[in-house]
């Protein structure tokens, strides 16, 4: 089977998100050492695309990439604790799925599957489990994202790979 280029499918979904002026911000934000929010969350959308392909679930792409490509769309730094926007430093992991929600609503037109997305993301911190397959997903590529993140910065080789 022919590879897919993950990034002409990424651009043909998201561009209106990736060339938003409020989105590239997120370049300037660190999720884990080296690697911006940015960053992290485009691999996250691709890692997302591997996922659906390689366990064939057939999830809507169009939602799995603008879910993915917001679902870490916070827009502050999360490890500076004096930062106004970081109401609660030390549950950041609780309660940002609700503020990227709210930032990528007043940015962008979201369907209820891209919503759900952002919102179930951190599963198991929001108790209520994803309601659709697209929002498991992303669950999961956020969760295996980090990981290889981690594990790199660990090995002081950093970002990145790539899933295309
Ligand atoms: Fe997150
Ligand atoms: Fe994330």
């Amino acid at each position: 089977m022919k590879r897919k280029n993950y990034d002409l499918i990424l651009r043909k979904h998201g561009e209106d998100i990736l060339d938003s002026e409020r989105y590239k911000s997120t370049k300037g934000y660190i999720q884990h050492g080296n690697v911006s929010v940015f960053e992290h969350s485009v691999s996250v959308a691709k890692c997302a695309l591997m996922l659906n392909d390689k366990l064939k679930v057939k999830c809507n792409e169009r939602n799995l990439i603008r879910g993915a490509l917001l679902h870490d769309y916070f827009l502050y730094d999360w490890h500076d604790k004096d930062c106004k926007e970081n109401i609660h430093p030390n549950l950041h992991g609780f309660y940002h799925p609700g503020i990227a929600l709210k930032n990528a609503n007043r940015d962008f037109n979201l369907n209820i599957i891209e919503q759900e997305i952002i919102k179930k993301h951190m599963w198991p911190l929001t108790v209520i489990p994803p309601l659709c397959r697209e929002a498991w997903i992303v669950s999961l590529a956020d969760k295996y994202t980090s990981l290889l993140e981690t594990i790199r910065i660990r090995k002081g080789k950093g970002k990145m790979y790539n899933y295309a």
